[in-house]
């Protein structure tokens, strides 16, 4: 391969790279809500918990949560009177959930670390 050949191929590499990355970063922000690390645990309530609780914020606020149960009826409660939408007949089985999966016995929350992130941090926009 010829030096100019070369030149060429780095450059239609760099540009199929960044290509991928704009893809990859479109993708990662459209599913970012369904990402499978910011998903609530699986459970009895995954499901419902995932419609009442994701309407007005991420996953997120709640996986970082390391509650009491006591602490998580309170939580449950004033985000229903918020307008979450928790069937009466499944608050005890959510508070449950919750304080099961986010109890203060819980690991600390780890934020996970996204390559966008990584590459926005790196500040070569700025
Ligand atoms: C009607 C909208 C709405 C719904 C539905 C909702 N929340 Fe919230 N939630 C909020 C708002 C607004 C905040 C405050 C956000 C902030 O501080 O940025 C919040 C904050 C939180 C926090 C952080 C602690 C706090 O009290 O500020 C937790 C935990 C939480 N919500 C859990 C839940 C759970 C669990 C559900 C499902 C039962 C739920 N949310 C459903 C609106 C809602």
């Amino acid at each position: 391969m010829s030096l100019r050949g070369k030149g060429f191929f780095k450059w239609f590499c760099a540009l199929l790279l960044l290509c991928l990355m704009a893809v990859a970063a479109a993708l990662a922000q459209k599913t970012a809500a369904v990402s499978p690390t910011e998903q609530l645990p699986a459970g009895p309530m995954q499901a419902k918990a995932t419609t009442a609780c994701t309407e007005c914020h991420e996953a997120r606020i709640v996986l970082q949560q390391r509650l009491s149960k006591a602490a998580w009826t309170k939580e449950v409660d004033k985000m229903t009177k918020w307008g979450a939408l928790v069937d009466p007949a499944d608050r005890e089985v959510l508070i449950d959930y919750l304080s099961t999966n986010f109890g203060p016995d819980k690991p600390p929350y780890e934020p996970p670390r996204t390559a966008r992130q990584a590459t926005a941090s790196s500040g070569s926009s700025k």
